[in-house]
């Protein structure tokens, strides 16, 4: 991790209060001295400010219960994002590991880790995502097969990889995918003529929605969680 960001994220300073520190020769590594704000702290590195050690900065792993209404961003002009309910240090360094629709709710993740982040959702890694689902529409026995061959979405050339349905209800059922394409649970449902009207995510791999949470809540990931991506 660049020394500047080490530091940032140690200290909760911003990366201009940082530069100044750094310019006024009060940051050392390994007790020497130390300028250069890109320079690289490896593992066992000793970063002091103003001889204080400052200790190594955690990444941090949170589940969210998503609102409708919300957006999946850090940043937007018109709707309240997600980062703007976690009341956290520097929130908006934090990636959301698998988007949800604005209309959609349940389980999000965000983390500052971007490799574990990559790990939860590139579908090399397989992470099944489970959705609950009810639609407009009944779902006829049928489509658990044509969902677990794979469909043609409108406009793609690939058909989906095989996803599990399960039949809840008349216009209800539980989905799993292993691939994230841009409001797929919805297209998949298109393709059979059908249209979603709400739509949960109650897990991603391991990691289950927490039912004690409310829309708009967040809790840290437990060790157990984190090490289950
Ligand atoms: N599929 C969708 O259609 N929307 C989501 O938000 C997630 C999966």
């Amino acid at each position: 991790m660049r020394l500047d960001k080490y530091l940032a994220k140690s200290t909760g300073l911003s990366r201009k209060e940082v530069k100044r520190l750094l310019h006024a020769d009060e940051v050392r590594v390994n007790g020497e001295p130390e300028r250069d704000a890109s320079r690289h702290v490896q593992e066992g590195d000793l970063v002091t400010l103003d001889d204080t050690p400052m200790e190594r900065p955690e990444p941090r792993y949170l589940m969210l219960h998503k609102p409708e209404g919300v957006v999946c961003a850090t940043d937007d002009p018109t709707h309240p994002t997600v980062v703007a309910l976690i009341e956290l240090p520097r929130a908006e360094e934090l990636h959301i590991a698998g988007r949800l629709d604005i209309d959609a709710t349940g389980l999000v993740l965000l983390t500052d880790d971007g490799k574990w982040s990559h790990r939860a959702t590139s579908p090399r890694h397989k992470t099944g995502k489970v959705y609950h689902v009810t639609t407009a529409d009944p779902i006829p026995p049928a489509a658990v097969d044509q969902f677990a061959r794979g469909l043609r979405l409108k406009g793609e050339h690939f058909p989906t990889k095989p996803a599990q349905l399960e039949l809840l209800g008349e216009c209800e059922a539980r989905v799993t995918l292993h691939e994230g394409r841009y409001h797929q649970v919805k297209r998949m449902f298109a393709a059979l003529g059908n249209r979603v009207e709400t739509l949960h995510r109650e897990r991603i791999g391991d990691i289950v929605l927490d039912d004690s949470l409310f829309p708009g809540e967040y809790r840290p990931l437990t060790d157990e969680e984190i090490n289950s991506i």
